[in-house]
């Protein structure tokens, strides 16, 4: 039923097999004696992080904060809210972010800032989408899933107006979609 309203596929959900599995390696690797804080930036990392985990194969602590900056709409507001801070210290510990998608970077570095501030010894970021071009801040996220180009994306976690979210794969609206609203 979702599919009618997408336009094309940019990331199948096979492509996002392999990423989990690509990406859980190169952080057990480098993560194995760390008991890293892996922190889910809530909601869209919902999809991404769930896979994501259970390819690291080293003790890991969950965390999630819930965050926004979208607004509903299909362009980054810029105005960064913490709706649900995390409830686990961070001072001392490794933390790794896990986003659907970083764009113009502004998210992360927010948090990012906010977790050196209160004491982590490092902070990483995963993502599954880089989207370079839309980026405003200087960042540049450790472990990256696939960069894609300037194009508003939904699926695996990315929502238009809160749907979407569930589609397995990531894709591209049909621009009639949010032009007929
Ligand atoms: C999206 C996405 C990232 C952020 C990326 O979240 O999940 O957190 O925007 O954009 P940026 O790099 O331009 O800051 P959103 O605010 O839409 O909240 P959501 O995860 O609940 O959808």
């Amino acid at each position: 039923m979702l599919d009618k309203d997408i336009e094309k596929i940019l990331v199948s959900a096979e492509e996002i097999d392999e990423i989990a599995k690509r990406l859980g390696k190169i952080i057990t690797e480098e993560y194995k004696d760390k008991f890293p804080i892996v922190i889910g930036l809530l909601k869209g990392c919902v999809p991404f992080m769930g896979k994501l985990i259970t390819e690291i194969d080293c003790h890991i602590e969950l965390g999630f904060m819930d965050v926004s900056s979208y607004h509903g709409g299909i362009q980054s507001s810029g105005d960064i809210k913490i709706k649900k801070d995390l409830n686990i210290p961070v001072k001392g510990r490794h933390v790794i972010i896990t986003e659907d998608i970083v764009d113009t970077g502004r998210t992360i570095k927010v948090i990012m800032d906010l977790l050196k501030y209160r004491g982590a010894i490092s902070v990483s970021v995963v993502t599954l989408l880089d989207k370079p071009e839309g980026r405003v801040v200087v960042l540049d996220p450790e472990y990256i899933g696939v960069t894609i180009p300037k194009e508003f994306v939904v699926g695996y976690g990315l929502d238009y107006e809160e749907k979407y979210r569930n589609l397995p794969y990531v894709g591209v609206l049909k621009p009639e979609v949010y032009s007929t609203k």
